[in-house]
């Protein structure tokens, strides 16, 4: 069975949420009741992925370590890296090279939240492509500030273009991204795009030519939301607070995902949990594992 490693771009410059992240990573902001990049990692995590590298800025490296640790207080294993400058999500599978050895990887970026019914079996079927690549499209009603794919009725990718100024559908390929372990290689081929960057479209169009790039799709019933404004980053919290508030179940609680895996004990759980006693995580997880 291929294992992939998992990628979470956390560096980037944040500008659009400017004065709030001046001084502080967009990734580490709240959304409800956790920073940010649990919902990314999260994902991962459901992926059945342990082993992942978190991408950051010089400036952030310490708060994300902080926060995160070696990845024992979540059962799984972090790696850093830094990436001087935001030159593109491409840039990331170049650095993560030595991370990587050679195993394919699942890449998300830092400020993307995934929530729906039977993603975890979306996430199966990806892990489970041993060449290719598998990314996940989903309509929205602002295409030009995406990738665009054109599909054909049988949902086969025709074209990917960067946010295109007419674009040619209303689909767009999500900040989640599943690479055999020739990514790396076609990303060292990159040259910068127009706006400088080396563009992760460009990365995914070389699987469309070799016909290797598998599109699942991310229906009506599901919810991609990103947080880079100031109007998504409120939403974002105000969709996590409502779905946790109606279900009393939390989205993207790392210690319930790793505990529910069997990468965490229960002592380990309920020392956890410690931590928070006085608040409603705390009481979640001591109720998770009791
Ligand atoms: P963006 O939202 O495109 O960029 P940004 O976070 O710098 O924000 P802004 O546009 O407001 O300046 O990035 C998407 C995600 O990818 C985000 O989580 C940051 C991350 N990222 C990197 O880690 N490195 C990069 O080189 C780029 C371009 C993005």
């Amino acid at each position: 069975m291929t294992t992939y490693k998992g990628i979470v771009l956390a560096g980037g410059s944040g500008t659009r949420l400017y004065p709030l992240t001046l001084s502080m990573s967009k990734q580490l902001l709240p959304i409800y009741d956790k920073p940010m990049i649990f919902y990314p990692i999260s994902v991962l995590m459901l992926a059945g992925i342990r082993e992942i590298l978190i991408v950051t800025t010089a400036e952030s490296l310490s708060d994300f370590k902080n926060l995160l640790g070696t990845g024992e207080d979540f059962g799984v294993e972090f790696t850093y890296v830094i990436q001087q400058k935001p030159e593109g999500i491409a840039q990331a599978l170049i650095l993560a090279e030595p991370f990587l050895a050679g195993s394919p990887c699942c890449l998300v970026l830092g400020d993307n939240i995934f929530y729906g019914q039977h993603f975890v079996e979306l996430l199966n079927q990806a892990t489970r492509v041993e060449q290719g690549c598998t990314v996940f499209a989903y309509h929205v009603t602002n295409p030009q500030r995406f990738g665009v794919v054109e599909l054909d009725a049988e949902m086969k990718v025709l074209s990917i273009e960067e946010k295109p100024k007419q674009p040619k559908s209303n689909y767009v390929v999500t900040g989640l991204y599943f690479f055999d372990s020739t990514a790396v290689a076609v990303a060292k081929t990159l040259s910068r795009s127009n706006r400088g960057e080396f563009e992760i479209t460009d990365v995914i169009r070389s699987y469309i030519s070799n016909n290797k790039l598998n599109v699942s799709l991310l229906g009506r019933g599901f919810a991609w939301l990103d947080t880079g404004t100031y109007d998504s980053l409120l939403d974002a919290g105000h969709f996590v607070e409502t779905i946790e508030k109606r279900q009393g179940l939390k989205i993207a609680c790392l210690e319930e995902i790793a505990y529910r895996k069997g990468w965490l004990s229960k002592e380990q759980v309920i020392a956890r949990a410690q931590l928070f006693q006085q608040n409603a995580y705390g009481k979640y997880l001591l109720d998770t594992a009791t």
